[in-house]
């Protein structure tokens, strides 16, 4: 064990979360423990509202300040620029606002792998049989320990493809894509016309250490409840510049328009705001934002996810060492997602016995496999008392 790994003043910082004191929760890539300072700055948000408002000049200034604080935020852990992040609610409607933007023909085709979540699938198939687009499923499961995900993406674009879907952590093996190769194969392959490339970033944000622009890709989407442990129902979408100008608004509302002074709407916003369709609940935004200062005060995004990588390490080989228990990965986890098989026990059965025991994991269906999810704030300890926990329950 490292010594950052016994970095004392986690326990202190630990101690604002409330959601971890009561059990040992392994369950961050399905919901955060959201901390204290995000629970005030919601009822704090409230009540300042109604006491300058709750609509007046002053509090829309206030709030629409708040609103771009916010968007700083994310950019600055997104490794971008404000004016590329749409505001969202969650993962699934940033990937919607990708999917449903994208000028569809019939013939168009879209690839997508064969991990992700079923909310995407489900958009996937209905865009395919509203617009007579195709879909590819390539596989991207069979890679997880050899083998090459940019050559099986690359051999499964056509002249066609207008559209790669993708996870950049995938949620049920744990899996990071290397999505920058992925971009630069899709961008240089010779399509009809420049093959796009969508990220569901459920899992990789707040958990893995990113520079978007770096990666090449062309939309990612994301929310603030999971790894970044902020309130349920905000979320964003970061949009390429390159990708920008081509994306066309499903939903639409003032939020999104430039206006004339008669207050008719005349173009669109020309940054991530053009996606954003009209009042949200601004409170909950305050919640994300005050969650996200709370990580930085205990470290960088570096950091973090250095920990991380350290702690899903040392439960990897803790779990390595169970007799009957096996790790989908042959190698330490890139990231905070464990996912294992026990043999002889079905895993639904281990995972409801281990939660009536304060141990919260869940299991995933494909493949059928129990998955831990290992944040910067888990303890060494914890994972110790899972291990032991898992030992006597099979
Ligand atoms: C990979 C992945 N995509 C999408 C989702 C759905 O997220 P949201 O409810 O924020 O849309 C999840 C949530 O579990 C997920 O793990």
């Amino acid at each position: 064990m490292t010594n950052s790994l016994s970095k004392t003043d986690l326990k202190k910082h630990r101690q604002q979360f409330p959601g971890l004191i009561n059990k040992t929760y392994f369950n961050f890539g399905g919901q955060g423990t959201m901390p204290n300072t995000a629970f005030e700055a919601i009822i704090d948000t409230h009540k300042y509202i109604q006491q300058v408002g709750p609509f007046s000049g002053q509090i829309n200034a206030w709030l629409n300040n708040q609103v771009n604080l916010l968007r700083e935020a994310i950019a600055t852990e997104l490794g971008t620029t404000p004016k590329t992040i749409t505001l969202t609610e969650n993962v699934t409607a940033g990937c919607n606002i990708a999917m449903w933007g994208i000028d569809w023909h019939q013939g168009d085709r879209i690839l997508m792998s064969d991990c992700e979540h079923p909310g995407i699938i489900a958009t996937v198939e209905e865009i395919a049989q509203r617009f007579g687009v195709e879909v590819d499923i390539c596989p991207i499961m069979e890679t997880l320990n050899s083998g090459d995900p940019v050559a099986v993406i690359r051999s499964n674009l056509t002249e066609n493809t207008r559209l790669v879907v993708l996870s950049h952590l995938l949620w049920n093996t744990g899996q990071v894509l290397p999505l920058k190769e992925i971009a630069q194969a899709c961008h240089n392959y010779p399509a009809q016309k420049t093959i796009r490339v969508m990220v569901d970033a459920a899992q990789s944000v707040g958990s893995l250490c990113l520079n978007l622009p770096e990666l090449e890709i062309d939309y990612y989407a994301f929310t603030g409840h999971k790894w970044l442990c902020g309130p349920a129902g905000v979320g964003g979408l970061y949009i390429s510049q390159q990708a920008f100008p081509e994306l066309n608004p499903t939903f639409i509302g003032w939020r999104g328009v430039e206006m004339d002074d008669r207050g008719k709407p005349v173009a669109w916003k020309q940054d991530g705001t053009k996606f954003e369709v009209a009042t949200s609940a601004y409170p909950e935004y305050e919640g994300l934002r005050n969650a996200i200062a709370t990580h930085q005060e205990w470290g960088d995004k570096s950091d973090r996810y250095q920990r991380i990588c350290e702690l899903s390490k040392y439960l990897w080989e803790q779990l390595q060492n169970i007799e009957r228990v096996s790790c989908l990965k042959h190698t330490p986890p890139e990231a905070g997602l464990v996912s294992f098989q026990v043999a002889g026990r079905e895993h639904k059965q281990l995972v409801n016995s281990l939660e009536q025991q304060g141990f919260l994991l869940r299991t995933i269906a494909d493949p059928d496999c129990i998955r831990a999810c290992v944040h910067y704030l888990t303890l060494p300890e914890e994972i110790d008392s899972l291990i032991a926990a898992i030992e006597k329950n099979i």
